[in-house]
């Protein structure tokens, strides 16, 4: 494990920029792995298990829909029985007293930051519990208990889980105003993301070339580690809470 750069919240520049009051957090798997969800790489990650190319990308629906919908039955199931843990209710609270100057954007599907109590999250790959209709584009929430091999759209046509899979692009709306935050805010906290996914991947190091302040909090050292300002390399679920603490 690389030293860390700051373990010491009594580092004055950490102080400061904990202080700041333009702070968003760009959160990847990493941060659900404290409340029993896989993350996708590393030893125990899906993809070690699973092939993206049969579960995550549009002709492998069009090719076989019924093993798709098999794979995302299996996730909402583990999802629907996880737990938002401390790591998603850190960034609740430092949301809740920031009037208006915390906004975290995630990469995850899990709904875990909004059932912690966050709000106007910026889900850059969707999310696991929407349907989408291939044929008339209808979107609808949809349930654990969504039974049906493939679920139809009232229009007839097949349902496929609204989140973004290989190849696809992201929400443009919501990846627009992702990089309008990289680029304004004062600190950009990476937790729990390997960060090589594009374009997510790229935010960290916007926010770090307009100036923000970068903290990366992740047991395991990132293709970005080298540019942060602070590294924890530690579970976010230990390191969220003390820093919402120093941020007060
Ligand atoms: P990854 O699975 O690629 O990375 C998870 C990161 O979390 C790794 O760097 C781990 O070291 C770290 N980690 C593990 N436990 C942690 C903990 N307790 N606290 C903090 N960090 C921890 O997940 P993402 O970066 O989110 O895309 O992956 C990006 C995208 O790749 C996903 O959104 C998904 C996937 O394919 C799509 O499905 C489109």
């Amino acid at each position: 494990m690389p030293p860390a750069k700051a373990l010491s919240l009594d580092d004055p520049r950490l102080r400061r920029a904990l202080a700041s009051r333009h702070v968003v957090c760009l959160t990847g798997a990493g941060i659900s792995a404290e409340s029993g969800i896989p993350t996708f790489r590393g030893a125990e990650g899906l993809w070690k298990r699973f092939r993206p190319e049969e579960l995550a990308n549009f002709e492998a629906f069009l090719a076989n829909p019924e093993l798709v919908w098999e794979w995302y039955r299996f996730r909402r199931d583990k999802i629907g029985a996880a737990l938002p843990n401390a790591g998603h209710r850190a960034l609740a609270s430092w949301q809740g007293r920031s009037e208006g100057g915390f906004h975290l954007i995630t990469q995850n599907v899990d709904g875990l930051h909004q059932r912690a109590g966050s709000t106007d999250v910026i889900e850059l790959h969707g999310n696991i519990w929407n349907d989408r209709c291939l044929e008339c584009g209808a979107r609808r929430a949809s349930t654990a208990d969504d039974a049906a091999a493939v679920p139809r759209c009232a229009c007839g046509g097949n349902m496929r889980p609204d989140v973004v899979w290989f190849g696809e692009w992201l929400p443009e709306a919501a990846l627009a105003k992702s990089f309008v935050l990289a680029r304004e805010c004062e600190v950009f906290l990476s937790v729990g993301t390997s960060a090589v996914v594009q374009p997510a991947a790229d935010l960290p190091l916007l926010a770090k070339r307009h100036g923000a302040c970068l903290i990366e909090i992740n047991p395991e050292p990132t293709p970005i580690s080298g540019s942060a300002d602070f590294n924890f390399f530690a579970p976010a679920g230990d390191v969220l809470p003390i820093l919402l603490e120093a941020a007060a």
